[in-house]
């Protein structure tokens, strides 16, 4: 059990710096005077903090720990996917840089409909048509052209070496491959890349080498980022989508933008927060569950008691009950962002919380009126460096290994990000989520996502930095974390470590983590929860500052095979 794992923490002195660096994936966090990288996968961490350490900034080596975790864990964000980007810069500027897919120009409202009973009902998850455009190569550009300091070609050097010599199959990768193997062996790209010469998935231990990405991350670092989108490789994903039933065109990649807004922002005790604003729910129900939280003496009831537990379930059941109401894309239907995250609308919610009993939300809030008056996947990274420059980003292709297609001749996985929206009226989505017309299907819409890239600041600076993956589970994984750290002073590492639990108001259950003692969801059952115990399938990356030896510490959930290092 991830609690009791040994904990390494090595010292090493690295020659650029002279500096010690420290290693941790288990129960303490990882110590770091100057600079910290926590994510899913140990390469890719090494990957960002070998640009640290060649002089590139928090946002060169957030493009690189991204680019790499498309090989390395390529089950949960590639280039064929989307990411969310929130950067707060040491001079003060803060940004959120949406790299959502979109939904390509000849896609429907009712496409995933089944018109017939034999018609496939699982179209929106496991077919071409289930992959929005994708926007994580357009959204790094925009992001290491406006505040990287390094060329983009010299961030994709290090994926391109693992994709290309390949890196060793741990337990859990191969475990993943093994689950979806029935899948991807009916896709010849991805029978090419996930099996051996006989056709079985590949197996802990064994090499996986991927030259069709490599070869395509190395056309992108001679031609940038139009070589995805119009280049060479935008060809190959178009003749692969024309041969497949597929919708995606030269025009929909040609037109994809990257769009930079302002972070959605609140605080909490004291801290201010800066998330991601839509197309994610993340940020806004993150702030949203905290504002309702601040009523309430979390510190006293202390972590892991039914009251406290019981509070935060039901703050979590009334957000989600929002979102399903009113969160969509901005640029197709009003989201009342500014109510939803304002603590007097959170006050006249707190009023549908019993301290003693789960009161099922029958509707959701009111916030115009207020006005007027996923184990799942995607992964979640975070760096910070030397000059004070932080980055959160969340990346993903949807679920683990998306569509289980790979484009031919390219290496790249598409996403399968059309299963976000709502596909049919009354329908729930892969992670269960169910949505209304705020969130179905339009052309050039982006999908709700939950992904939730988060900063807290402390006196204007970077205090923590969260976020995680898992489908809702991210909002609800990402707000325990701030929780137990801010509340219920653990360390970052323990925060991340500790039992989760989550409600999404439908289903009306509290999914709990075995970890949780038995008298406490005895507890939370006679207040009227309908208690399921079963895996956290959230994993969520971290990094705090040391207020008392000064430097960083950082933590990867220790579910997870993940790294944080620092120097
Ligand atoms: N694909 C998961 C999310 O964006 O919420």
């Amino acid at each position: 059990m991830h609690f009791f794992r040994t904990c390494i923490v090595l010292f090493v002195v690295v020659g650029l710096h002279s500096a010690k660096w420290a290693e941790c994936a288990t129960l303490r966090p990882a110590w770091a005077p100057h600079a910290m990288i926590a994510s899913a996968d140990s390469h890719a961490t090494r990957a960002g903090l070998q640009i640290l350490e060649s002089g590139g900034n928090a946002v060169d080596a957030a493009c690189a720990v991204a680019m790499a975790l498309g090989v390395t864990e390529g089950y949960s964000s590639g280039i064929g996917g989307g990411c969310f980007i929130v950067l707060h810069m040491a001079d003060g500027r803060e940004i959120a840089i949406d790299g959502r897919e979109v939904a390509p120009a000849k896609s429907s409202r009712l496409m995933f409909v089944p018109r017939k009973p034999t018609d496939a009902t699982d179209l929106s998850l496991y077919s071409p048509l289930a992959a929005g455009v994708p926007g994580q190569v357009a959204a790094f550009d925009l992001a290491v052209r406006e505040y990287g300091t390094m060329p983009f070609a010299d961030l994709l050097a290090p994926a391109i070496a693992l994709a290309d010599t390949g890196f060793v199959l741990d337990e859990y990768y191969a475990s993943v491959v093994q689950s979806y193997a029935t899948r991807m062996m009916n896709d010849p790209g991805s029978l090419a890349v996930y099996f051996d010469n006989d056709g079985r998935p590949l197996a802990k231990g064994e090499r996986l080498v991927q030259k069709d990405l490599a070869a395509t991350l190395t056309r992108m670092a001679k031609n940038g980022a139009a070589e995805f989108y119009s280049g060479e490789t935008a060809d190959l994903i178009v003749e692969y989508m024309r041969k497949s039933g597929g919708i995606i065109t030269k025009q929909d990649l040609a037109g994809y933008k990257p769009v930079a807004l302002e972070p959605v922002r609140g605080n909490y005790r004291g801290y201010d927060i800066i998330s991601m604003p839509p197309p994610s729910s993340g940020g806004i129900h993150l702030i949203q569950i905290l504002n309702l939280l601040e009523d309430y003496p979390l510190s006293y009831l202390e972590a892991g008691s039914s009251e406290s537990l019981h509070l935060i379930a039901e703050s979590m059941s009334l957000a989600f009950a929002d979102r399903a109401e009113f969160l969509g894309d901005p640029a197709f239907t009003p989201v009342p962002t500014e109510a939803l995250i304002h603590k007097a609308y959170a006050d006249t919610l707190r009023k549908k919380i019993s301290r003693t009993r789960h009161l099922p939300q029958l509707s959701a809030g009111d916030p115009w009126a207020f006005l007027s008056m996923i184990d799942h996947h995607t992964t979640h990274f975070c760096v910070v460096d030397e000059q004070g420059n932080a980055a959160s980003v969340t990346a993903t292709v949807n679920t683990p290994f998306a569509t289980c297609i790979t484009v031919p001749g390219t290496g790249i996985l598409l996403n399968n990000e059309m299963d976000d929206f709502v596909t049919e009226p009354g329908k729930a989505n892969f992670f269960g989520l169910v949505g209304k017309a705020v969130n179905e299907i339009e052309p050039g819409k982006k999908p709700l996502s939950s992904m939730s890239p988060t900063i807290v600041l402390r006196d204007g600076k970077p205090y923590i930095l969260a976020g995680g993956a898992g489908g809702p589970r991210i909002i609800t994984a990402t707000l325990l974390a701030i929780v137990n750290a801010l509340d219920f002073g653990m360390d970052i590492q323990e925060a991340i470590d500790y039992p989760r639990m989550h409600q999404q108001w439908v289903p009306d259950r509290l999914f709990m983590e075995p970890e949780h003692p038995f008298d406490v969801r005895a507890a939370l059952t006679a207040k009227g929860h309908a208690v399921e115990v079963g895996s956290a399938r959230s994993r969520v990356q971290a990094i705090q500052a040391d207020t008392m030896r000064g430097g960083w510490n950082g933590a990867a959930d220790s579910r997870g095979v993940g790294a944080a290092i620092g120097y």
